[in-house]
């Protein structure tokens, strides 16, 4: 039988990108092979995101543009798949673009959804799952060069921050099998991968019980550090109520574990942080700082914000400024507050904040970044650091680009290493985003 075409474009997070691996590898078994050229596609997937109303906004615009699309060819169907299928559900089908709807819980049976599907009979499924990990599935790995992957460890979330979307649309919290973990991982460095991320929404509270005992998340770090010497380790997100002191001693016993946290603060107000509930206070936040600076003081710490949230003053403004300045993060992703429906925030608290006082404050945010994030790259000047080649940098075919441990950009001339090796350079400038280097 002749096999079909499958292309997929991929919106939000990592986890969104590890899952349009698994969703390949599904699709793969069942007769369909990748395409990255959507005219040529018997089938559309849009893997979504629901986590702010923009990122909403642009995916009903691709709708409208697949649907253009079905309408020039006829024979080609169209589904949304991931968060915003699972936020949205039979709305999705109300729009009569949409052939196929299917949660993040829900790949397994895509084939049957895909085979059943016909222009007037569309198919969903938006079951969540308390099991799910897709720990079975081989990933079809999708990033350029073959040397740095992502690996889910657990999926959905159960820490209902006021604000956010992320447990409906992704379900309880559940860990993957650390057995799994491991193969996968080991099935990566003997493809020749020299870099694996961890994914979780929430990593730190990995948990695992079995005959043989518990995995706490620093065991499974532990466990994947072991490896091999030669693999480098990340891991994505940390929630600063949940990062130990145990994980910490564990990043700082490996070199081969990355030298950097994402730790978001989202406020540096403790009125605001209890109305998140993100059940942690800036005290209690730069104590974890503190302690991550105390085992190692070369770790980048990497935050999210978001600016104007209901009723911030300008003194709660104030105090996330003063905490960004007080930690000086290394890199920032930085939101205005969007109101999602369904969430606490939205049936407790107006969402109040005037939209130009959001831009506004948003803005300083950003200002304040970009100037710790220079002053973050100039102390960088002068050091040695190890960087694992990705390819050929932007700027000119003679340099070589990669990131060192710390997880910054590094660039250098360089007409020996390949994508995968390792190299040491020396910091000789810097930009805001990039390290000027030359080879050590
Ligand atoms: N699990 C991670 C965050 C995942 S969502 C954590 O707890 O840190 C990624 C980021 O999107 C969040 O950290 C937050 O900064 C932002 N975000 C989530 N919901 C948002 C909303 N309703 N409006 C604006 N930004 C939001
Ligand atoms: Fe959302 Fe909070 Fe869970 Fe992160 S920890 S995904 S912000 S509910
Ligand atoms: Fe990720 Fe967006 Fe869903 S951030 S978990 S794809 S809502």
């Amino acid at each position: 039988m002749d096999r079909k075409k499958l292309y997929i474009e991929t919106y939000g997070c990592q986890m969104n990108v590890s899952d349009t691996e698994v969703i390949f590898s599904i699709m793969a078994r069942n007769g369909y092979d990748r395409t990255e050229d959507i005219s040529q596609a018997d089938v559309i997937l849009a893997n979504t995101c629901s986590i702010r109303d923009n990122a909403e906004q642009r995916i009903y615009g691709r709708i409208d543009q697949f649907a253009r699309e079905k309408k020039q060819r006829g024979d080609v169907l169209v589904g949304i798949v991931g968060c915003m299928a699972e936020r949205l559900k039979e709305a999705l089908l109300d729009t009569g673009k949409v052939d196929i709807v299917a949660g993040p819980d829900a790949y397994r049976n895509l084939p049957v959804l895909v085979e059943a599907a016909r222009p007037g009979h569309p198919q969903i499924d938006v079951m969540l799952s308390h099991e799910e990990t897709y720990a079975d599935i081989s990933p079809v790995r999708l990033d350029k060069n073959g040397v740095s992957a992502f690996v889910s460890i657990m999926r959905g979330c159960n820490n209902v921050c006021s604000y956010c979307v992320v447990p409906y649309t992704r379900g309880a919290e559940r860990s993957r099998d650390p057995r799994t973990i491991v193969r996968e991982v080991c099935d990566l460095h003997a493809a020749g991968y020299k870099e694996v991320t961890l994914l979780g929404q929430n990593v730190d509270s990995y948990f695992w019980k079995s005959e043989e005992g518990t995995v706490d998340f620093a065991d499974l770090l532990s466990l994947v550090a072991d490896v091999s010497p030669e693999l480098r380790v990340r891991f994505s997100t940390s929630h600063p109520k949940d990062i130990s002191d145990k994980l910490i001693e564990t990043m700082a016993s490996r070199d081969n574990i990355c030298r950097c946290i994402h730790l978001p603060v989202q406020s540096g107000s403790n009125r605001m942080l209890e109305k998140m509930r993100r059940r942690y206070t800036r005290e209690w936040y730069l104590d974890r700082v503190a302690k991550i600076r105390k085992e190692m003081p070369d770790c980048a710490i990497t935050t999210d914000v978001i600016a104007g949230f209901c009723s911030e003053t300008e003194e709660d403004h104030k105090d996330t400024l003063s905490i960004m300045e007080e930690v000086g993060y290394d890199y920032a992703y930085m939101f205005q507050y969007s109101e999602r429906p369904g969430t606490l925030a939205a049936r407790n608290y107006p969402d109040d904040v005037p939209p130009e006082v959001k831009t506004r404050r948003l803005n300083e945010i950003i200002e304040l970044q970009n100037r710790l994030g220079l002053e973050s790259n100039k102390r960088d000047v002068g050091k040695t650091f190890k960087v694992l080649v990705e390819g050929p940098s932007k700027r000119s075919a003679d340099e070589l680009c990669g990131r060192a441990s710390n997880n910054k950009m590094c660039v250098f001339p360089d007409k020996i290493h390949r994508p995968g090796d390792y190299a040491m350079v020396e910091v000789l400038s810097c930009t805001s985003a990039t390290l000027i280097c030359k080879l050590v």
